[in-house]
C-alpha cells in the first residue's frame, strides 16, 4: 500500500507490538488512573501487553489486532476474538489516543470490527466495559451498543473486573 495521507486500519504487525504497548500506556495513564489506580494499571498492562503475549496473540486464527493510522500516525488499535457463545465476536480492546478522542476514529474502529465480525460469520459484537468508564459507555451506547449485564470478573492478583457486558447486533445492511 503506498502513501501515508488520510485514515488506514490495518492489522498490527510483529514488528509494532512495543509501539502499541507504548500506545496503550498513555492511554490508560489518561484514562484509567481515577477509575482503578496505578498499581491495577501496572499489573494489566503487563498482563497484557507484554511483547511476547502479543506476539503469540498475532500469530492466532482467533484473535485480531487493528490499528488506526491517520497521515501515518498511529492514533488507537482494537483487539478482538472469537466469543464465548457461536455467532458472537468479543471486542478485547478498543482505545485512542487521549489527544484524538472524540473526532470518530474510535467509530471508525468499532466499524471496522463489526465489519470484521459479520465476515467471520458472527451476528453480535460483545465487549466488557467498566462499570464507571462513563465516556467509554456512551461511546458505546452511540455506537449501538446496549448493556447485556453486568459481571464481575477476578483476573488475579488481588485485582477485579466490575465491569458491564454491552452487545451489539449485527445486521447485514447496518454499516455502524
Ligand atoms: C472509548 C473510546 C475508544 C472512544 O473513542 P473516540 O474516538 O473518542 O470515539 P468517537 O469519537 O467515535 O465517539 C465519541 C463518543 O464517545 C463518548 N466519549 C468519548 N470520550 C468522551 C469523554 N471524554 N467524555 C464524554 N464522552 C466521551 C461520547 O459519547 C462521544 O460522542 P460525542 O462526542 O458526540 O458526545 C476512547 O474515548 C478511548 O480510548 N477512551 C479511553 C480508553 C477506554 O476507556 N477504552 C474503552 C475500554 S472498554
Amino acid at each position: 500500500m503506498s502513501g501515508n495521507i488520510g485514515v488506514e486500519i490495518r492489522a498490527v504487525r510483529a514488528d509494532e507490538v512495543e509501539a502499541i504497548g507504548a500506545l496503550a500506556r498513555v492511554i490508560w495513564q489518561a484514562a484509567y488512573l481515577d477509575m482503578i489506580g496505578q498499581g491495577q494499571i501496572d499489573y494489566m498492562l503487563a498482563q497484557r501487553y507484554g511483547a511476547e503475549r502479543m506476539r503469540e496473540e498475532l500469530a492466532r486464527p482467533d484473535i485480531w489486532w487493528r490499528q488506526i493510522l491517520v497521515d501515518g500516525q498511529r492514533l488507537g488499535f482494537y483487539a478482538c476474538q472469537t466469543g464465548e457463545k457461536p455467532g458472537e465476536l468479543k471486542l478485547d480492546k478498543l482505545y485512542v489516543h487521549p489527544g484524538h478522542q472524540r473526532r470518530g476514529l474510535g467509530g471508525r474502529l468499532l466499524a471496522h470490527a463489526s465489519e470484521l465480525a459479520r465476515g467471520q460469520g458472527c451476528h453480535t459484537l460483545v465487549l466488557a466495559v467498566h462499570k464507571g468508564n462513563a465516556p467509554a459507555i456512551a461511546a458505546y451506547k452511540k455506537h449501538g451498543f446496549a448493556i447485556r449485564e453486568p459481571i464481575y470478573i477476578d483476573i488475579g492478583g488481588g485485582y477485579v473486573m466490575d465491569d458491564y457486558l454491552m452487545e451489539k447486533r449485527l445486521t447485514a445492511e447496518a454499516r455502524d
